[in-house]
Order: C-alpha cells, then sequence, then structure tokens
C-alpha cells in the first residue's frame, strides 16, 4: 500500500447559486448531491494520481455509504469501512457561486464515530504504507493515532489541518512530517499554537522571511505547505530536511478554468501524497508542483471527489 487516507466521508448537497447566501437571504440555486468529505476526496484523489490507496473512515447504512462503496470499487480504492448501523453517513451543504467560491456546513454523522480501536485494528495496513494522510473531519483522538501508527511504522506522514476551526493540539502538529494549511487554517493554527498573530487575508501576501518564521514557530519540527489558491504556495522546511538547499521558496499555482474549487485542496493534498509515495527520493518541489497541476484540473469540473482528475504524475 502507497497511501493510506485517514478521514471523513460526507454526502454532499450541492447548490450552485449567483451568490453565496447572506444571512436571512433566500436563493434559487441549482441542486445536486455528490459524494465528497475531506478524507475521501483526497483518497480518490491519491488513488487517480496513480498511488495504491486505503482509506479509513465510518460510514452509516444508508445511500451514503452504498455511493462510497460503489465508487471506491469502480476506482480500485480500498475502502476500510466501520459501519455505525444507527447514525447516517457525514454530510455536508455546499453553496457554490458564480467564481466557483464555496461555503461548507457539515454534518458529522458517522465520521463522530470512527475510532483510534478501529485504526489499530488495521495496523497491517499502517505497517505498509509510504504515506499517512489525515485530516480534522474526524476525532483529535483518532487522528493522533493514525499519524502516530504512520511514524512507528516509518511511513511520512502528512496532516491535512481542515476546516480552520477544528481543534488540534501541538501534539499532533508534531507528529506531522508536513502539515498543508490553506492560509485560513494557517491563520487559525497560529493564533490557536503561537503568542503570533496573522490575519488570513494577509498571508499570502505577507513577506517570505515573515511567513517561514511563523512557520518554523508553529511546527519547529517538520515541513510546513501554505496552500494559495491562485497564489501557489509557500514551503517552509526546518533544518532537519535535506532535499533542496532551500529553506523556503513558494511555487506559483497552474492556469485553471475555474468551474468549483470545492475540494481543491483535497486534489493538492491527495496529489501530493499519491506522487510523494510513489516517487519518495524525488525533490518535493516536483511532488507540489504536480499537486498544483492537479489541483487546478479538479477545479474545472462540478463537485468534490467525482471532480478528481485520472492524472499520474511524469
Ligand atoms: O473539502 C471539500 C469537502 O469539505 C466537501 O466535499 C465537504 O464534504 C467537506 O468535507
Amino acid at each position: 500500500m502507497q497511501v493510506v487516507v485517514v478521514g471523513s466521508f460526507n454526502l454532499d448537497h450541492v447548490w450552485q447559486t449567483d451568490s453565496l447566501p447572506a444571512p436571512g437571504a433566500t436563493l434559487a440555486g441549482r441542486y445536486h448531491s455528490g459524494p465528497g468529505g475531506k478524507g475521501f476526496n483526497q483518497a480518490i484523489a491519491a488513488r487517480r494520481a496513480g498511488a495504491e490507496t486505503a482509506f479509513v473512515c465510518a460510514l452509516g447504512d444508508d445511500a451514503g455509504a452504498r455511493l462510497a462503496s460503489h465508487l471506491a470499487k469502480a476506482d480500485g480504492l480500498q475502502l476500510v469501512a466501520h459501519l455505525s448501523p444507527h447514525t447516517p453517513s457525514g454530510s455536508a451543504g455546499i453553496f457554490v457561486d458564480q467564481q466557483g467560491r464555496n461555503s461548507i456546513v457539515i454534518g458529522a454523522g458517522a465520521n463522530a464515530e470512527l475510532t483510534p480501536a478501529h485504526l489499530v485494528a488495521q495496523d497491517t495496513l499502517f505497517r505498509l504504507a509510504k504515506v499517512v494522510l489525515a485530516q480534522l473531519e474526524t476525532p483529535i483522538a483518532t487522528v493522533h493515532k493514525a499519524l502516530a501508527l504512520g511514524r512507528a511504522a516509518g511511513a511520512r506522514t502528512v496532516l491535512n489541518p481542515a476546516p480552520a476551526n477544528a481543534e488540534s493540539s501541538a501534539e499532533l502538529l508534531a507528529l506531522a512530517d508536513v502539515i498543508t494549511p490553506n492560509e485560513t487554517e494557517f491563520a487559525a493554527l497560529i493564533a490557536r499554537h503561537t503568542a503570533l498573530q496573522i490575519p488570513a487575508e494577509a498571508v499570502a501576501d505577507a513577506s517570505d522571511a515573515v511567513l517561514h518564521s511563523h512557520c518554523r514557530t508553529l511546527h519547529p519540527g517538520g515541513s510546513v505547505i501554505i496552500t494559495l489558491g491562485s497564489a501557489g504556495c509557500f514551503v517552509s522546511h526546518g533544518e532537519n530536511w535535506h532535499d533542496d538547499t532551500r529553506s523556503h521558496y513558494r511555487l506559483p499555482a497552474c492556469p485553471s478554468e475555474v468551474v468549483d474549487t470545492t475540494g481543491a485542496g483535497d486534489a493538492f493534498n491527495g496529489a501530493f501524497c499519491a506522487a510523494w509515495a510513489q516517487q519518495p527520493a524525488r525533490a518535493l518541489a516536483k511532488h507540489l508542483t504536480f499537486a498544483s497541476r492537479y489541483a487546478a484540473r479538479a477545479c474545472e469540473a462540478e463537485g468534490a471527489a467525482l471532480a478528481m482528475p485520472q492524472l499520474a504524475p511524469a
């Protein structure tokens, strides 16, 4: 197994509207539903980017679970699901405006029932992993266990600290070799874990020296990749990083005919981990360039998991 993703599956209910709803507004929109959840989106992206991938999650006994299982089978994704008979699968309400921007509300459902014990039962899977990837839509103790099992097995560990308002701890961050916040998540982590402050709107335009210094304070033992949408990404390494002589640098985004940015970060994370697992000796910057290209393509189609392209690193 090259990539093990631990995380959420959601049934996404999506409305495409002219603008995002303001408080008190009633809007008409075009509706569709489809598979999503940060964990599932990232697992599908990793698989479609060419990596043998397993996805460990919790599902209800419902249409959402059947959709997850059908799509996983069609994609050759190994689905390792704890079934919660009395709790529905996770769900999300998503509004997408004409510029492809979104607002999302999630209902955790069965995602909240994925426990550390469920992961321990899959110990063999973790022992085979090259990269373990998790996000924050499942309980923090479970995410902690996922990264701890990955690290104990010698896998690379990646934490996508999303969504921004989710709980995290210094111990959790320390278990990740790489963390991949977007600018909102980065600002939230800085506020939560350091004595520093940086507004989310100021992250993309901050000087490289300031960003690097914030990253080092936040995650002294590991690397930080801040995804910045159309501004690309910022990379900050600690002293122990050896594949690049640069301690920090920026990479541009790939041009994209944006239709829907839902799951863009998931596309980036899944593709990055797939590329890293498949070619571990290659420079990280090459994997990130591929991940940007992958995410740009994912934004050109509607939806989350179903928008992930079949595109492997060269
Ligand atoms: O990152 C996008 C995802 O966030 C959606 O698919 C939705 O389910 C929420 O988890």
